[in-house]
């Protein structure tokens, strides 16, 4: 499934590229804190003098293009030498890296190269890297629990992601989540040098708050009762809607840390929550709209058809001007900047 999860390609008004600012903000609003912990917690040998740079789930940028730089200053700044950079770029093999080349920035200051493959196994030889980044990717998991998308099992889910409201449904997500966490940081200790930092930046939740209660999880509400909606219509088939499944799980802080100290193969420098510059989202439906179709159209166009997933998200636009009060209630959820040092 993971496979199939993309973000929408192309430069055009729908797509990635054109609507990511609320992921860049949060590297934005990150960046003083990358700076500190590359000066002070990297510890490389710079013989020869290159650096190697990955960026797991880069999708098309501008986002990844920003993280990257972000992290090529902050290694100039510190070692203040000549140093060559390389930098990897890594998301599924159907990820448009046609579009992600052809916007590389031309002023860049490094050699770059496509890594196609799924980061919950290795992509890059031991040792090669020196930094890495995944920014908003690791709240995915490689496939839908058993159970969930059987209408027969005592597990199905009738909704379309882990709203949180069922326990059960919730542990299984959340055992697949700790599957999927612990063999990207396998795959990552292996790639990582020694003395190398991991950066992982990306939404979980505050402990104790339910997906369904922050914006995050009332938009994919809202994606879930406007497919239900066209459902009815007649316009999918019901059956087919049984079985859709996103594979996304946002953890609990507590979770994701807990997951990273079992892993035992890299030290956390830091665990912080920051605050995106604009707060959390702006309540304005299209912005609103726009960022979850970016996301999750591409899936849903790719079970349901293009023409099915346009009407879907002109239904979640509607919805989401209806429900612009309660939107305005939820519960916040949390950004997190964790870099990890590679024992
Ligand atoms: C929301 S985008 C984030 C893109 C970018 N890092 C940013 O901050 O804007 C998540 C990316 O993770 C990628 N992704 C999801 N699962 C993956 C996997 N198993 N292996 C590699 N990439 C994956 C998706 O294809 C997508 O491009």
């Amino acid at each position: 499934m993971s496979n199939t999860f993309t973000m929408v390609g192309g430069e055009g008004p729908n797509s990635y590229q054109q609507h990511s600012k609320y992921q860049g903000a949060l590297l934005e609003a990150a960046k003083e804190k990358i700076n500190e912990a590359i000066s002070t917690k990297l510890d490389i040998d710079l013989t020869p003098s290159l650096v190697n740079i990955a960026d797991f789930g880069c999708s098309t940028g501008p986002n990844t293009f920003a993280a990257v730089q972000t992290i090529v200053d902050a290694v100039e700044n510190k070692y203040q030498k000549d140093i060559e950079f390389q930098v990897f770029f890594n998301d599924s093999s159907n990820n448009d890296f046609n579009t992600l080349f052809n916007t590389l920035p031309p002023s860049r200051r490094y050699f770059a190269t496509g890594v196609p493959g799924s980061f919950f196994g290795r992509v890059l030889p031991k040792n090669s890297f020196h930094v890495g980044v995944s920014s908003y990717s690791l709240h995915f998991v490689s496939k839908i629990p058993k159970g969930i998308k059987d209408r027969n099992s005592p597990v199905w889910n009738k909704d379309i992601h882990c709203t949180g409201f069922s326990k059960k449904v919730a542990n299984l997500y959340r055992d697949q989540y700790k599957i999927d966490v612990g063999s990207f940081l396998n795959a990552r200790a292996q790639e990582l040098v020694s003395g190398g930092l991991l950066l992982l930046l990306g939404s979980c939740l505050p402990n104790g708050v339910l997906m369904s209660e922050t914006v995050n999880g009332m938009m994919i509400d809202f994606i879930g009762s406007s497919l239900d909606e066209m459902a009815k219509q007649g316009l999918i088939d019901q059956e087919k809607l049984d079985t859709f499944k996103l594979p996304i799980y946002l953890a609990h802080a507590d979770e994701l840390k807990g997951i990273i100290e079992e892993n035992k193969c890299f030290t956390t420098e830091l665990f912080e929550s920051i605050r995106h510059a604009k707060g959390e989202y702006p309540l304005d439906p299209e912005y609103l709209m726009l960022t979850f179709k970016v996301t999750v159209g591409g899936t849903v166009a790719s079970q349901f058809g293009q023409d099915v997933m346009e009407k879907t998200f002109e239904l979640v636009k509607e919805k989401t001007q209806e429900m612009l009060p309660q939107i305005a209630k939820a519960k916040p959820g949390m950004q997190y900047l964790i870099v990890l040092r590679k024992n």
